[in-house]
């Protein structure tokens, strides 16, 4: 069984469809990065307590991870606990914990068996004892496995990245490994902790906040936004499809001219 037929079997024609549709019409972002925002809000607005919210956006979490791995995402980093977040009430972050280890234990099978690696980012140490075990042995079990990156980013902060980056990058200068003078861009990246992934090239960020909460600082650089009104808990595959469409419609100049420009400009030198 190829890796593409694996998650097939499920899948109706019509998003089989959409899904080629989108790898012809352009190229699909290597990683995918999403703040999963709005569970609270989602909740509320239905008369629930917040932590219904979260457990519904459990099914988004499968649903996004299911289809960006059909469509051809490498790698998709979801936003699923911030350093911040641990201000949040007692019972409130106990129950995001819970819903954690439960997640893992219902589904690092499905990962497996669909190819997909399962890594974290973030200071994974501050995680309750049983989160931190099912965790480490959903990575250590899904390893080898090739079709996708799958990042959770768990006490994850973009300032708590770049600064254990620069304590690492100091330890190094003075053990005399690093000169002050070597340390450049590529020298931080390889500090953080997505040193082994390419800067996302798409951030989604659900639930209308045009911000990034301290996500991926360095690593965002370049990329793409695309903020949907949507809450996370409504936020499903053919959501994922309209960003991954805008994606393709953007012209990514990276501070340079576009290149027809360069073109132009080359033939009116030559003349
Ligand atoms: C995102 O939803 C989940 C986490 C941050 C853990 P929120 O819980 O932030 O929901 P809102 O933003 O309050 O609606
Ligand atoms: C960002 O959402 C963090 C996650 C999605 C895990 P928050 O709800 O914590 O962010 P703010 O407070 O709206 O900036
Ligand atoms: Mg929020």
């Amino acid at each position: 069984m190829n890796t593409e037929d694996r998650t097939s079997q499920q899948q109706s024609p019509e998003d089989k469809e959409k899904q080629d549709f989108l790898r012809n019409r352009g190229v699909i972002p290597l990683h995918i990065a999403v703040i999963m925002d709005g569970n609270g809000r989602w909740a509320k607005s239905r008369g629930s307590v917040r932590i219904a919210g979260h457990k519904a956006g459990v099914d988004s979490v499968k649903d996004i991870t299911e289809a960006a791995a059909q469509v051809g995402v490498r790698h998709l980093t979801l936003y699923a606990f911030s350093t911040e977040n641990w201000g949040r009430p007692k019972g409130e972050v106990s129950a995001l914990m819970k819903l954690l280890v439960q997640s893992l234990r219902s589904e690092t099978r499905k990962l497996h068996e669909n190819d997909i690696k399962l890594t974290s980012i973030g200071e994974i140490d501050r995680l309750p004892p049983t989160c931190r075990r099912e965790l480490e042995e959903a990575i250590e079990l899904t390893t080898d496995n090739k079709r996708m990156e799958l990042c959770l980013a768990l006490s994850y902060s973009g300032r708590w990245d770049i600064s254990q980056a620069v304590s690492r990058i100091s330890q190094k200068v003075k053990d005399g490994i690093l000169c002050p003078e070597e340390i450049n861009g590529d020298i931080i990246a390889d500090h953080l902790s997505t040193a082994d992934m390419p800067d996302p090239d798409l951030i989604i960020r659900t639930s209308g906040e045009l911000r990034l909460s301290n996500f991926l600082l360095w690593q965002s650089a370049y990329s793409e936004l695309y903020v949907t009104n949507t809450y996370w808990p409504d936020f499903r595959r053919d959501e994922l499809y309209e960003a991954i469409e805008s994606y393709q419609n953007r012209e990514r100049r990276f501070g340079k001219v576009p290149s027809h420009f360069e073109l132009e400009e080359s033939s009116v030198a030559m003349r």
